[in-house]
């Protein structure tokens, strides 16, 4: 038996900074060219050989259901038509994969999200993806290279990257000791800190592997940086315990929750990636 077989989605946000688009639409189901982010997120962790997809939605979010589902009068109409061939991919994952859904009621915060979907992970490591962090890579994906290196550690796994010193206030922020090439042991944590307080400017990207005792922490730990329940302040326990690794994947990131990165992974995917129906 695989040891991550589920992979939660945090879904559930506002995505204000797409308004008005996102008042009824959610942020997830903004497409790069023709494919919505959360199916590149759901791809990526079916490739690492994750089935279980969980993904934590709110008010306004019924899309992402729909979407994972069959459509019979759609699949009925282009029957035997070379239009069949665009949903393929789609078909394939709804095929392979299990979709579970929870609602988180109030957004409290990433940490609140990830807590609200304990109820779909259970006792056991799970994978937790930010679609809105659309990641490429050369080899494996960002999720396959995280899954590989937790066969090995058996602890939480943060996967981070370089970036700017003036954007420190944007992220989680990681120290570290560097163990192997790429890998960091976690040492502290700290949420959004302002360039002059940041330890390194290695930031925390939206891919992590967790262990299931992280659902007590998040619910022990007292809420953080603007009231809401922080996913770093959690993880950070464990880091206290030397049971965190940072991982500076391979690969490049898009930050498609802002318009730029979105903007720039809209332009790569559609001169790298995109073909009609894939
Ligand atoms: P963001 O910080 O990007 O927030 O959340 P947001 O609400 O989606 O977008 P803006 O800032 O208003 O434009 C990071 C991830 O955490 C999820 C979001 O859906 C996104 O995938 N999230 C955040 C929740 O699921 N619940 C929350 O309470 C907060």
């Amino acid at each position: 038996m695989a040891l991550i077989n589920k992979c939660l989605f945090p879904a559930a946000g506002y995505g204000t900074r797409f308004l008005p688009v996102t008042k009824c639409m959610p942020k997830e189901m903004l497409p790069l060219v023709n494919k919505p982010l959360i199916q590149y997120g759901v791809e990526e962790a079916m490739v690492a050989g994750i089935t279980g997809m969980a993904i934590v939605t709110g008010r306004g979010k019924r899309a992402l259901e729909d979407h994972f589902d069959i459509n019979y009068e759609l699949e009925h109409q282009i029957e035997g038509t070379g239009k069949e061939e665009s949903l393929s991919e789609i078909r394939k994952i709804i095929k392979n994969c299990t979709f579970s859904y929870t609602r988180q009621i109030e957004m409290k915060g990433l940490g609140h999200a990830i807590l609200t979907g304990e109820t779909l992970i259970g006792d056991q490591p799970f994978a937790v993806i930010l679609a809105d962090d659309y990641c490429v890579a050369d080899g494996d994906n960002v999720l396959t290279q995280m899954v590989k290196l937790y066969e090995k550690y058996q602890c939480s796994i943060v996967a981070i990257e370089e970036v700017p010193a003036e954007d420190t206030h944007k992220y989680g922020i990681i120290d570290g000791v560097l163990e192997e090439e790429r890998i960091y042991r976690v040492s502290s944590m700290v949420e959004k800190p302002d360039p002059a307080d940041a330890p390194t400017n290695l930031a925390i990207i939206g891919r992590y592997i967790l262990t299931p005792d992280i659902f007590e922490l998040i619910r022990t730990t007292p809420p953080g940086k603007n009231g809401e329940m922080q996913i770093t302040d959690a993880i950070m326990e464990q880091a206290k315990q030397g049971r965190v690794i940072g991982y500076q994947f391979q690969g490049r990131r898009f930050d498609c929750g802002s318009v730029d990165g979105f903007i720039d992974a809209t332009n790569y995917n559609y001169q790298n990636i995109y073909s009609p129906g894939n």
